[in-house]
């Protein structure tokens, strides 16, 4: 049995963070678990939908930048973890506006390590084990040619605002650990699918598109490659790092999947027409798609190298991508209500009258 632990999550409302509080009210009730989170488009209340307020769990709304808020929350709830997924996550959001994603990424990431240190290492500090987990991509490291691996030895190369908010926030990190010796971790991880992720993604942005019969926007040559990781996957890496894992290291996480994204978007249409049946047109789903322009910068291969988590923690993947994406798909397709508010903007609506009026 673990340790009891009092963990900070913050960016638990959206995709990756919705599924890691899952899992740890599934698989851990003696942590207590406080999720942080300022229900940005990216935030969503009905990613927790069943999960009410307990003595294991509770939500603060609110800002990773607001150093009050966080000392707060740090001191009343005796924070001893911190998992950090709250970020502006998506690329092309950052090409058109970057300026959310130095804020939040890097000052966010700074604002949170004040506090930790501050409040752990202080010297009334109590004795205890502190761990900042921060979650990251592989994307700090660039772009792959058609062969090798990203390490955790690759240097950083980062190709898009996105991806350089993410790498000066992890040199940040590291550097807390290197000069005040603030017991911080950080993984690296390949592209994410699985239930809960925001249509603007391109797995369930091909679902929405493809169900309905609308055109599939495949950027460039539709060649590039991802290195697909099922989410579920992933929570269980990070539960590894922050019970098992060594500070001041670094883990690549990643799900041993490459595919070249025309694959992906095939493979989500012959899965629709074999499920839902072909367009009203009888014309297969395949037909949707559409070649348009390249997305700037647009980084052509990632693949990981995740041989230190294997070895150190024993983690790897359980899932395959085939068994992955028909599950997502049915995960899609079960909750299409889900899909619906998240696509017409109306779930916002239900956090503004849960909390907006309180
Ligand atoms: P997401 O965009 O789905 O969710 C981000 C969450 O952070 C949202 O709930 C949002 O409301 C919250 N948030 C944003 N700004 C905030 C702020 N200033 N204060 C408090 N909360 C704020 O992101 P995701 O896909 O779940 O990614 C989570 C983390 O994992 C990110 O740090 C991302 O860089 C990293 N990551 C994601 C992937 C992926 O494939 N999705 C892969 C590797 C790493
Ligand atoms: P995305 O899901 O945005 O993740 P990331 O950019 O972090 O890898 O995109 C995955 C791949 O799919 C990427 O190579 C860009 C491509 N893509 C499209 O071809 N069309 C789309 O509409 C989107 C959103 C992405």
């Amino acid at each position: 049995m673990e340790k009891n632990k009092s963990i900070l999550v913050t960016g638990g409302c959206g995709f990756i963070g919705a599924n890691f509080v899952r899992l740890l009210l599934k698989t851990r009730p003696q942590y207590r678990i406080i999720n942080l989170d300022l229900l940005t488009y990216a935030g969503n209340l009905h990613n927790l939908e069943g999960i009410s307020e307990s003595t294991q769990y509770r939500f603060a709304k609110g800002d990773i930048c607001d150093r009050q808020l966080l000392d707060t929350l740090f001191k009343n709830e005796q924070i001893d973890t911190v998992v950090h997924f709250a970020a502006e996550s998506h690329v092309d959001r950052s090409i058109t506006g970057p300026a959310a994603f130095i804020n939040t990424n890097i000052i966010g990431t700074f604002s949170l390590l004040e506090t930790a240190r501050e409040c752990w290492l202080s010297e009334q500090a109590t004795s205890g084990e502190y761990c900042f987990l921060h979650v990251s991509t592989d994307e700090v490291y660039g772009s792959l040619g058609e062969t090798g691996y990203f390490s955790e030895e690759t240097p950083f190369d980062p190709r898009s605002p996105y991806s350089a908010s993410k790498a000066s926030s992890d040199h940040l990190v590291s550097a807390y650990f290197h000069t005040y010796g603030l017991p911080a971790i950080i993984t690296n991880c390949s592209n994410n699918y699985g239930p809960y992720q925001f249509p603007e993604k391109l797995i369930p942005l091909i679902f929405h598109n493809s169900l309905g019969g609308k055109e599939l926007p495949v950027y460039g040559d539709g060649k590039n490659v991802r290195d697909w990781l099922y989410v579920e996957d992933h929570c269980e890496a990070i539960l590894e790092v922050i019970e098992k894992g060594t500070t001041g290291r670094s883990y690549n996480i990643g799900g041993n999947n490459e595919k070249q994204n025309i694959e992906v978007v095939h493979t989500i249409c012959d899965l629709l027409d074999s499920k839902v049946g072909q367009l009203p047109n009888q014309q297969p789903r395949r037909s949707l798609v559409r070649y348009v322009t390249d997305r700037l910068g647009h980084d052509r291969r990632y693949a990981i190298d995740a041989s230190r988590i294997k070895n150190e923690l024993g983690w790897q993947p359980r899932m395959s991508f085939e068994k992955g994406i028909e599950q997502t798909i049915d995960w899609y397709l079960e909750n299409s209500q889900w899909v619906e508010t998240v696509i017409d903007g109306t779930y916002q609506d239900y956090y503004r009258q849960m909390y907006e009026n309180r």
